[in-house]
């Protein structure tokens, strides 16, 4: 008898994953999607301090209060969304925030939007659920924009909700004000809801960030700490949305995780009440890689969009496969298109969240085999 549930079926495993175990110490990796930043230095205090006074014990399903109520003041600051504390649920990173928003939504054969190019988990959670991923093409002369007439395109009578992500992993785009707005308007008209992961949405050199939760009640909107303040290990996230959804979204949460480490909870807090200095210098080095990497692939000749956010390029290569091998042989990682969706064949995504010399040193190298 086989023993494993049949939707596991189409779910397949991260080919980034499969990528870092054939990695060596001498390659410089640009395939990892994780700041090589230090933690904030008042975050990682505040956390030693919370260890010693004994703050580790359960905290309520939810998430700590206090940190539900300063992500609260943050999303009126930063997003003009006005929520309190009681529709914001503290989550084990954007991950699991995404995994709960999909279980919550989707029936079996519902369809949801995802972008391709897109994020590996949008498909990966799609599936879980027992929906079926339905891609919106993004193209590459829109710099990797979506755009509202290609979401209208994909809608039908299935639809139950889209996944939007700006800026993007893997393109590095951050979506236009009217194209938001015009999926918003859409998701009232149509009565879909949009999953928004904003995970990136501090790192943005050039444009602006815009939720769909300010434009309509209909939004599921994600966030977290792994990005903005390099807390990937330590697991903390959140969503908020519409009443009605939040405690059924609890049901997942809870019978999941329970609660979110109290400890990395209490960093969390930290990160959004303490100096916000730190972003400003995490941007600026980032803008820096980014200006330096984009001019590497212009004289390897390498098309690329004009990236705006995140810490991502996405070129396209005429033989992945071959690029890849040459490049690996030659000490530099970097991961294949094809699985960030269907349309990307014929591209490789760059991560420059490692040093400025090391994006120095990879250029050459790619130089070096062509
Ligand atoms: C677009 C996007 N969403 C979500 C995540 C997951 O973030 P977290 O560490 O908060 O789970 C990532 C991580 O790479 C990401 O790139």
């Amino acid at each position: 008898m086989n023993k494993i549930a049949k939707r596991l079926e189409k779910v397949e495993l991260s080919d980034v994953r499969k990528i870092f175990e054939v990695t060596n110490k001498n390659s410089i990796n640009l395939g990892i999607g994780e700041p090589d930043f230090d933690v904030p230095e008042n975050v990682k205090l505040r956390m030693i301090q919370g260890l010693e006074k004994g703050f580790t014990k359960y905290t309520s399903n939810k998430g700590c209060i206090e940190l539900r109520e300063e992500i609260s003041k943050k999303l009126k600051m930063d997003n003009c969304v006005h929520v309190d504390s009681q529709s914001i649920m503290v989550t084990a990173g954007a991950s699991e925030a995404l995994y709960i928003a999909t279980q919550s939504l989707v029936n079996k054969g519902d369809e949801v939007l995802i972008p391709d190019p897109g994020f590996l988990s949008y498909k990966a959670c799609v599936e879980l659920s027992e929906g079926n991923p339905i891609p919106v093409k993004i193209r590459f002369e829109n710099d990797y924009k979506m755009k509202y007439e290609e979401v209208q395109d994909k809608l039908s009578s299935k639809t139950k909700a889209i996944i939007l992500n700006s800026p993007s992993n893997p393109t590095g785009a951050v979506m236009d004000k009217e194209d938001i707005k015009a999926i918003a308007d859409l998701s009232i008209d149509h009565d879909f809801i949009i999953i928004s992961d904003e995970i990136y949405e501090k790192i943005i050199y050039k444009g602006k960030h815009y939720s769909p939760a300010q434009f309509s009640d209909n939004t599921i909107l994600i966030n977290g700490f792994s990005k903005t303040y390099a807390m990937t290990g330590l697991r903390v996230g959140y969503l908020t949305g519409p009443n009605y959804l939040i405690e059924e979204m609890l049901k997942v949460h809870q019978y999941n995780t329970a609660c979110v480490s109290s400890i990395s909870q209490l960093g969390a807090y930290e990160a959004l009440k303490g100096p916000q200095k730190y972003i400003e210098n995490l941007v600026k080095e980032f803008k820096r890689r980014k200006d330096l990497i984009l001019n590497g692939l212009d004289d390897l000749g390498l098309e690329h969009t004009n990236v705006q956010g995140a810490f991502y390029v996405f070129p396209k290569v005429k033989n992945t496969d071959d690029y890849l091998k040459k490049a690996s042989k030659s000490g530099v990682i970097m991961v294949p298109g094809s699985g960030f969706g269907l349309s990307c064949e014929n591209n490789i995504r760059i991560s420059y969240a490692t040093s400025y010399e090391n994006i120095q040193e990879a250029i050459n190298r790619l130089k070096n085999i062509l």
